[in-house]
């Protein structure tokens, strides 16, 4: 045979094109795309679909242990199950530093719970939540030469937040030694005070979540960390845009020249702050915190309007899965108490294709080149992962996702494969389903039964940011 493999009969879309060829795969590579190709050992008939590159989540949270301690419902079986089964090929998650630990020890312990338990190829930002000498100067230099090439910091949350003289001295570390910086944005101070004010009115079911981080609280963080990098002139990727006027300082800076990245999400243009009132401000609204939190309509079309004019140049998932019963989920005794207490994050890795297929492409809001782009390719791309990933040319991994662009699905728990006990789009409708994953020629998935391996899924040594080596090499 020419090929192991030869995917016949379908439409491949990548960010730059949309045509009718067929597929030739060897050793796990795309080796052809044309057409007649010759013969393969096996032969996939994708008549009727669309053959994209597979999904890319460059920022999900898997098996990482959280402040006050609530264990995530996922680790790097479930969440790459979840992943594969969403149309997922990479996924990138992050490699947290508890405050007092090294860097290098923190990686080795994500790698412990990673390595050979994985169903999709991953890589890991760093997060960076003790700036040390050490840290900037020897651990972070090394790592990002060993395929680290991105670390993310915090603006808030008690146990990760970083004064601005801290995110001064780390932007200017990442800027040396070429690394990509993402950044949480939402203002410390602003945020515990207005926790503590609520609760003393006695404000505390989960809906109030979102009244303690408004909108304003997220501008304010976004363009403070604009502002420090233009000061260190550093590329940041600020993530989980969530509104209209944090999407405008983006754009602002933007168009003032510098070189700022975004990211948004699923959550931010499916659900809104209604969601987290629950059913008459009951708990159940617990299922809907995460941070930032959901906004409304008019930041819905607010992120539309980032997307199409290319302000977000990727949109992920930030799938960060909690439990919504039991003592430590969404929903428990101490979470009841204040929304303080509930933990942050929703899980979504496996619907976030589906659901920007839908509302974008089949709702005309953006092409199915654009949809590629934003799930995949500007993904490689910006991460350090491109030409081995994100697109379908010789050369490339032959990770392939096949789309049903027509089928009709509804989404619940029931039919979803991560940990977590629910899923905060239960009952949503959309149009377009992954229908088959292809690893690295291998097949994950198919008809949503997931038919990989843990131990499928291999660790990606990334390359530094293309963005970043920029501004590294300026004098
Ligand atoms: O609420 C969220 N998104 N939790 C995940 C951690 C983060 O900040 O991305
Ligand atoms: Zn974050
Ligand atoms: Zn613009
Ligand atoms: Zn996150």
């Amino acid at each position: 045979y020419e090929f192991d493999l030869v995917i016949r009969g379908g439409t491949v879309v990548t960010a730059a094109d949309t045509v009718r060829a067929e597929v030739g795969i060897r050793a796990g590579r795309i080796v052809s795309v044309g057409e007649k190709l010759g013969a393969g050992a096996k032969e996939i008939d994708a008549s009727g679909l669309l053959v994209m590159p597979g999904g890319i989540d460059s920022h999900v949270h898997l098996a990482q242990p959280s402040s006050g301690g609530p264990k995530m419902a996922d680790g790097f079986e479930s969440g790459t199950r979840s992943a594969i089964a969403g149309g997922n090929t990479t996924v990138l998650p992050f490699a947290l530093q508890p405050r007092g630990a090294g860097l290098r020890a923190s990686v080795m312990e994500y790698h412990r719970e990673a390595d050979g338990n994985a169903l999709a190829d991953y890589g890991f930002h760093l997060i960076i939540s003790d700036p040390t000498p050490s840290v900037l100067g020897q651990e972070l230099p090394s790592l990002v030469d060993e395929g680290y090439s991105s670390f993310k910091v915090f603006m808030t949350y008690d146990d990760l937040v970083l004064t601005d003289r801290q995110l001064l001295e780390v932007f200017e570390s990442a800027r040396t030694c070429g690394a990509l910086v993402m950044v949480h944005c939402e203002g410390y101070d602003a945020i515990r005070f207005m926790t503590e004010r609520l609760e003393r009115a006695g404000k505390t079911a989960p809906y109030y979540h979102g009244v303690s981080r408004p909108q304003s609280v997220e501008r304010e963080a976004t363009h403070r960390a604009i502002s420090h990098a233009e000061l260190t002139d550093v590329p940041i990727m600020v993530v989980h845009v969530s509104g209209r006027e944090p999407m405008e300082q983006v754009r602002w800076a933007q168009h003032k020249g510098l070189r700022i990245l975004a990211e948004t999400c699923t959550q931010y243009v499916a659900l809104t702050a209604d969601d987290l009132k629950g059913l008459n401000m009951d708990d159940s609204g617990g299922k809907y915190v995460c941070s930032p939190p959901p906004r409304d309509k008019d930041s819905w079309e607010a992120i539309w309007e980032g997307i199409r004019t290319g302000v977000f140049q990727t949109f992920s998932s930030d799938h960060c899965p909690y439990y919504f019963e039991g003592s430590e989920g969404k929903n428990s005794d101490k979470a009841r108490t204040s929304f303080r207490w509930v933990p942050n994050g929703i899980p979504g890795v496996e619907v976030r294709m589906p659901i920007l297929y839908s509302k974008g492409v089949v709702e005309g809001r953006i092409t199915v080149n654009e949809f590629v782009a934003l799930t995949s390719t500007n993904h490689a791309r910006i991460y350090g992962l491109y030409p081995q990933k994100g697109s379908i040319a010789p050369g490339f991994d032959a990770d392939i996702v096949l789309w049903d662009p027509n089928r009709k699905e509804t989404i619940r728990q029931e039919i979803m494969h991560h940990g977590s006990d629910y899923t905060p789009y239960e009952g949503m409708t959309v149009t377009g389903w992954p229908v088959m994953t292809l690893l690295r020629g291998k097949v994950m998935m198919q008809d949503g039964r997931v038919t990989g391996e843990p131990g499928d899924g291999a660790f990606l040594r990334r390359g530094r940011s293309p963005y970043a080596i920029a501004q590294a090499n300026c004098p």
